[in-house]
């Protein structure tokens, strides 16, 4: 993570809560192919003790912003295992639209897993 962040200046940035690595969230361009790929997609990952505080939807917020205003995205994009309600949750809180048509199957999950489903959501540059 540090690595990407030293070449490309943004990545995965860490949630420092306290003086305590809580997880991180940032932006990444996945570096396989999807139906939507090329993109920009927003992502987190907390310790456990950290989630139920809204700790990632605040963060998330700043990365979009990060992703919007500095990097002028026209687009950012979310993606996770549809049974991933925790993650969709912070999907919708930070006002990301479902792409019912986006739907699909992981191509690094293997075939049948039950986390290979994957759902995708969108959000637009505000004007
Ligand atoms: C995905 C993940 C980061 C979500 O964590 P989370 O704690 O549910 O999300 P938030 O930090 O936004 O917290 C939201 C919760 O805090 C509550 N909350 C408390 N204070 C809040 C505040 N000021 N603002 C927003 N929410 C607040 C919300 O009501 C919500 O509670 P609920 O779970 O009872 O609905 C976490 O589950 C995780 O790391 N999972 C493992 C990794 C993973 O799946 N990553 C995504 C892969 S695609």
């Amino acid at each position: 993570m540090r690595a990407v962040i030293a070449e490309r200046g943004w990545g995965w940035w860490c949630v420092d809560i306290g003086g305590k690595c809580a997880g991180f969230t940032g932006l990444s361009v996945p570096p396989y192919e999807t139906p939507f790929t090329p993109c920009v997609e927003v992502g987190w990952r907390f310790r456990p003790q950290f989630w139920g505080r809204g700790y990632a939807t605040e963060a998330a917020r700043l990365a979009l912003d990060y992703g919007f205003n500095t990097l002028q995205l026209p687009e950012i994009v979310s993606f996770t295992a549809v049974s991933n309600q925790r993650s969709r949750g912070v999907m919708e809180r930070i006002g990301m639209q479902r792409d019912f048509a986006g739907d699909f199957a992981h191509s690094r999950i293997p075939e049948g897993h039950p986390l290979q489903s994957h759902v995708l959501y969108r959000l637009k540059r505000p004007r």
